[in-house]
């Protein structure tokens, strides 16, 4: 090791040290059967217990309505292992661990199926499984209701905790379909479970980087003296993503953009990135902060939602010379759709630190490029030395976080052109993960399903923090409902989306600044 890496090994700063100790615990999966266990529950137990991350001891239980035994689903899990892991499977490595998983058969409203389940946690003989439990619930958020009624009177979930024991309840978006869903869905789950017992997932917040944002902003004095409203011009936020809906258009035409990425995703991004310091790094401080944040944004009517918010829909067209069926011709979906596949928005945030600067998000399927970016642009310098010779090329300041993939940090100023005339032109920072930390890439899941097991829930999503996410949403739905798509709402499959979220921004004088790849 030489000097340089002995320092850097002095200076890292182990904030997981504080992370609560993992206890003794049994993981039961509701919806056994289903894609998101195979895809992404089981593989990320997997890794997790590779790493020795996982307590010991644990049990995974699936619990699913078909018959199959425990020796049939671990063979399923393993079949799915070879398709889903990020790495390839260790035999020895996956025996061990397929050795603490069991599969409980039954019909998520029937009572004995949960006393079967009660006898199975008793029967490992060891108190802690039976008592420490956390129960994802990867089933329609339709039996979130009669699951926690079921595990309360089966005695297997207490709202007020012993404190010797732990029972928490982790669920997947989407929560609700708009404000009085998402309500309903609250009112459901804390009829038997506190809301500390509740830990609500948006992936998104299980990525390294979208976690870095906190980092970033707060671990640095250098940036955040600049992130306000005297120093930024505006913040664009793009999630991209070069597949079109493929298999998933009966979801799609329920959700669109809006639902699937923006009330959550987006939003999420936002408010890490437009947040106040929180007091502390506890769960409740930063939620706090966020949930301050959503509020300040300013409400856009059903009247304003044309003025201020874009939706758009891809038609046949190529991406990466691949040729792409339109919108209206994927499977399930109806052939006059007006589903949005695109979505821009402009929101305004109402207090000290940005009223004034306007943050541009958007999304979008079939777009030219998958990428995920946020770019805080900062206001322009007065022309009074270079605008003779530059004009309005001087190129705005900026700081781009690449969220995925590529992940890195950009900073992008003006410097000279080296040579006799005095010429500049924008050069650019560069941070990247990849190169300062080596490739390491683990699921976003793998992060949350661990945080869960350990009891933190500062990478979920609090209820009020999702209602406000709804409030903010509902609205510019209301204003789309009944609302044919128009001419300048469609783009072609592998373009930046519709001309009409080139128009939102040219009203203020701006343009998008697209992704750009990474050789
Ligand atoms: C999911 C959406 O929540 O996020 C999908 O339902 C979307 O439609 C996905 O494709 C994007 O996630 P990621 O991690 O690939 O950026």
């Amino acid at each position: 090791m030489d000097e340089v890496d002995q320092l850097d090994e002095l200076m890292e700063c182990r904030l997981n040290d504080g992370r609560k100790a993992v206890e003794p615990c049994t993981i039961v999966i509701f919806g056994a059967s289903g894609d998101l266990t195979a895809r992404k529950l089981i593989p990320a137990f997997y890794h997790l217990f590779a790493d020795g991350a996982l307590p010991d001891p644990f049990r995974i239980v699936g619990f699913a309505r078909r018959e199959k035994s425990d020796e049939s689903w671990r063979e399923e899990l393993k079949a799915g292992m070879a398709r889903f892991s990020r790495t390839k499977l260790d035999n020895s490595v996956w025996e061990k661990f397929a050795a603490k998983i069991s599969y409980c058969q039954g019909d998520l409203n029937d009572a004995d199926a949960y006393g079967r389940l009660e006898g199975m946690l008793t029967a490992f003989g060891e108190p802690r499984l039976r008592r420490n439990l956390l129960f994802y619930l990867a089933i329609s958020p339709s039996q979130f209701g009669a699951v926690v009624e079921q595990l309360s009177i089966a005695n297997l979930l207490k709202r007020e905790e012993p404190s010797d024991e732990w029972q928490r309840i982790v669920v997947e978006k989407p929560f609700g379909v708009d404000l009085p869903s998402a309500e309903k869905l609250n009112h459901e789950l804390i009829r038997f479970a506190h809301e500390k017992q509740i830990y609500r997932i948006d992936h998104y917040l299980g990525k390294e980087t979208v976690q870095n944002i906190l980092m970033f902003r707060f671990s640095n004095s250098i940036f955040e003296p600049l992130w306000h409203r005297q120093s930024v011009d505006h913040v664009q936020i793009t999630v991209s993503e070069k597949l079109g809906v493929g298999g998933r258009g009966g979801y799609y035409e329920e959700s669109g953009a809006m639902r699937d990425m923006v009330q959550n995703h987006l939003l999420q991004i936002l408010s890490l990135i437009a947040m106040e310091p929180p007091v502390s790094l506890e769960a409740e401080a930063i939620r706090d902060e966020k949930v301050k944040l959503l509020k300040s944004i300013r409400p856009i009517s059903p009247a304003n939602a044309a003025s201020q918010v874009v939706r758009g829909q891809y038609f046949a067209g190529q991406v990466d010379s691949e040729l792409r069926p339109g919108y209206r011709q994927e499977e399930k979906v109806a052939s006059s759709s007006n589903t949005e596949t695109f979505v821009a928005l402009k929101l305004l945030i109402d207090n000290w630190r940005w009223s004034g600067v306007p943050f541009f998000l958007r999304t979008g399927k079939n777009l030219p490029l998958s990428a995920s970016e946020v770019r805080v642009q900062f206001r322009p310098t007065p022309h009074v030395l270079f605008s003779a010779e530059c004009g309005e090329k001087l190129d705005p300041n900026a700081i781009t976080l690449r969220l995925q993939p590529n992940e890195g940090i950009y900073l992008r100023f003006n410097g000279k052109v080296p040579g006799t005339s005095t010429q500049v032109r924008p050069v650019r920072m560069h941070f990247s993960y990849d190169s300062e930390f080596g490739a390491y890439t683990p699921e976003a899941y793998e992060r949350l399903l661990l945080e869960a097991v350990a009891g933190d829930a500062t990478l979920f999503i609090r209820r009020d923090e999702v209602e406000t996410a709804w409030r903010i949403v509902d609205p510019i739905r209301k204003g789309w409902a009944e609302k044919p798509l128009t001419n300048r709402e469609f783009y072609s499959a592998g373009t930046w989306g519709p001309v009409a979220a080139d128009d939102l921004l040219a009203k203020t004088g701006h343009v998008w600044r697209d992704p750009q790849p990474v050789s």
